[in-house]
C-alpha cells in the first residue's frame, strides 16, 4: 500500500496486572468507508468483529469524509460499554487518487494511553513486557518486495527502540498468484528464521469459496514474545459461519476474513511455571508514525 514506508506502528508496554488473553486482530475491511459504515448490516458484522478483540488493525480504511471510523467505534462502544478507542494513521499510498489508512481500534481498559518514558519502570520485568505492531497491507503486484523490506523496517524498530518483540500484521497478499514459491527466497522475513510466521501457507483467509489463499499474515520476531503466545491461536475468523451469513452476506462486509492471535495469560498456564507471577497485560499504547523514506527508498 505504501509506496513511501511511512511506517506506522503501535508500540505496546505491559505491566503485570491480573488478566486473560489477549486477541490481537488485523482486518481488511475491503474499501471502508462512509457507504458500507453507513449501513447497518454491514456496521453490525463488523462491529462485532472487531469487538472480539483487544487490538484490532484495520486495513483499507477510506474514510475521505472521516465517518466511517466515528460510526465504528460507537458501534463497537455500544456492545463494549464505551471501552475502545482508535488510533489512525496518516492517509497512505502512491497516487492521490487510491490512499488508505491504517486504524487501530483498542480497548482502553486492557491498554492504557501513557507516556511511552515508562518503558524505563516496566523494564525490570522478565518476560516480554513491550511489543511493536507493525502492520502492512502490500501491493499486490508488488507483494514480494514489500514483504521483503519489511526487514528494514525490523532493523530499524530495532534500532530504535532498542527492542526486539516485534509482530507484523496484516493483509501481506503473501500467497497465491501474488507471491510465488519461488520468490520466497527473495524475502528476507521468510529466509531469516528468527521470522515466526503463525499463519501458515495452506490456510485461507479469503471470504470466496472459490479461492484458498493465506493473503493475511502474521509473523513474530523475538523469543520472549513468541512464548507469550497461546498456542494454535492464531487463525482466520470464519466471521460467515460464526455470523450465519451466506457468501453473498459475508461479501459486502469484506473478501477478506479477520485474523487473530491470542497472547497468553496467567490463567492459561505460562506465567505460572516461571518463579514470579507476570502476565502480559499491555498497559500502555503508544503510537509512533515514523518516517523512514531515507532508509526503505
Ligand atoms: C515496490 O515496493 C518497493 C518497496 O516498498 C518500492 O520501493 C517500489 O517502488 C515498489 N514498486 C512499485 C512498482 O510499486
Amino acid at each position: 500500500m505504501t509506496g513511501r514506508l511511512f511506517l506506522f506502528t503501535l508500540f505496546i508496554l505491559s505491566g503485570s496486572l491480573t488478566c486473560y488473553g489477549f486477541r490481537i486482530c488485523a482486518f481488511n475491511v475491503q474499501s471502508f468507508g462512509d457507504s458500507k459504515s453507513a449501513n447497518a448490516i454491514i456496521m453490525n458484522s463488523v462491529s462485532r468483529i472487531v469487538a472480539r478483540c483487544d487490538i484490532c488493525l484495520l486495513q483499507e480504511v477510506r474514510d475521505q469524509k472521516n465517518k466511517a471510523i466515528p460510526r465504528l467505534l460507537d458501534a463497537v462502544n455500544r456492545l463494549n460499554n464505551n471501552d475502545y478507542d482508535y488510533v489512525a494513521s496518516v492517509r497512505l499510498g502512491r497516487t492521490q487518487a487510491y490512499q488508505e489508512q491504517y486504524v487501530f481500534v483498542y480497548s482502553r481498559g486492557r491498554s492504557l494511553d501513557k507516556p511511552f518514558s515508562c518503558a524505563a519502570i516496566l523494564g525490570t520485568q522478565k518476560i516480554a513486557k513491550e511489543f511493536v505492531l507493525i502492520p502492512q497491507h502490500t501491493t499486490p503486484s508488488n507483494a514480494t518486495k514489500e514483504i521483503d523490506e519489511l526487514y528494514d523496517v525490523f532493523v530499524d524498530v530495532r534500532k530504535r527502540w532498542k527492542i526486539e518483540n516485534v509482530m507484523f500484521l496484516g493483509d501481506f497478499n503473501a500467497a497465491c498468484g501474488y507471491v510465488a514459491k519461488k520468490n520466497r527466497k527473495n524475502i528476507r522475513l521468510f529466509t531469516d528464521p528468527s521470522f515466526i510466521w503463525l499463519i501458515q501457507d495452506k490456510v485461507d483467509t479469503t471470504v470466496k469459496q472459490s479461492t484458498d489463499c493465506a493473503y493475511d499474515r502474521i509473523v513474530v520476531h523475538g523469543e520472549p514474545f513468541l512464548k507469550t503466545i497461546e498456542p494454535f491461536s492464531a487463525q482466520p475468523f470464519n466471521f460467515p459461519k460464526e455470523f450465519h451469513l451466506t457468501e453473498a452476506q459475508a461479501l459486502e462486509v469484506s473478501d477478506h476474513y479477520p485474523i487473530e492471535v491470542v497472547l497468553k495469560t496467567q490463567k492459561s498456564g505460562f506465567f505460572t511455571r516461571g518463579n514470579k507471577v507476570s502476565c502480559l497485560q499491555p498497559t500502555l499504547f503508544v503510537l509512533n508514525v515514523l518516517l523512514l523514506l531515507q532508509m526503505i527508498i
